[in-house]
């Protein structure tokens, strides 16, 4: 989907929406006797960060190299670009792991965010943690698996950008995204990110969860954790 607005182009990948096997992970993803099985849960989100990493390799760049095989010089192509893989914790790690199965020699950021809570329903995001390297000039991936209210990655991107760096290609990723968070991240962040999104949900209920969305990703994943 490419969404024309004030003069200047959005990418936004709606990867659901053509029919392949992302289809069939999405389907268990989100389907709350499958998630009963937490293994399979983790394990197509990483199948998931897979596919979405492989659309993603189509548009990056490639220069040649000759390789010498066993029977002679073959012209290969290899990627012309550093990839760093950003994730937020704890709920992006099986996704950054799928990613990461395909870009095997990419650097990794990863950041903590979570939702401080000043009511049931009011929240500011934290960020007490964070490991990258620079990222200057990179190709940044940067993936959530739920793009809810969008300020967690909004925030993520902001503390990483500041404190390391610009990229100077930006991708992010989200499994399941809001309409409502869709728009947030296109307010906040530069306008030449590319999103990578599988499915986009209509609304969220009064905590801010996606509906009808998948649930906790991170819960799902890892287990219920104590507020
Ligand atoms: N985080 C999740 O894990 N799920 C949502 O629906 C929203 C935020």
């Amino acid at each position: 989907m490419r969404i024309f607005e004030q003069n200047s182009f959005y990418m936004i990948h709606v990867l659901g929406h053509n029919h392949s096997i992302i289809q069939q992970f999405i389907t268990e993803i989100r389907d709350k006797e499958v998630q009963k099985d937490r293994m399979r849960f983790r394990r197509n989100m990483e199948r998931m960060g897979e596919c979405i990493a492989y659309e993603i390799s189509k548009q990056l760049t490639y220069k040649m190299k000759d390789v010498e095989t066993p029977l002679g010089m073959a012209s290969c192509w290899q990627l012309d670009e550093d990839v760093v893989l950003g994730t937020i914790l704890r709920a992006g790690l099986p996704l950054h792991y799928g990613m990461l199965n395909v870009f095997d020699k990419a650097d990794n950021a990863i950041i903590s965010a979570y939702r401080k809570h000043s009511s049931e329903v009011d929240f500011e995001i934290e960020i007490e943690y964070m490991s990258s390297p620079s990222l200057e000039g990179k190709t940044l991936i940067l993936s959530d698996p739920m793009l809810a209210t969008g300020m967690s990655m909004v925030s993520a991107y902001k503390v990483l950008t500041v404190q390391r760096g610009q990229p100077s290609k930006i991708h992010v990723v989200s499994v399941v995204a809001s309409e409502q968070g869709l728009e947030y991240v296109r307010k906040y962040l530069p306008q030449n990110v590319e999103y990578w999104i599988v499915v986009l949900d209509p609304e969220m209920n009064a905590k801010s969860y996606i509906v009808p969305g998948i649930g906790d990703a991170g819960d799902l994943s890892f287990g219920e954790k104590l507020e």
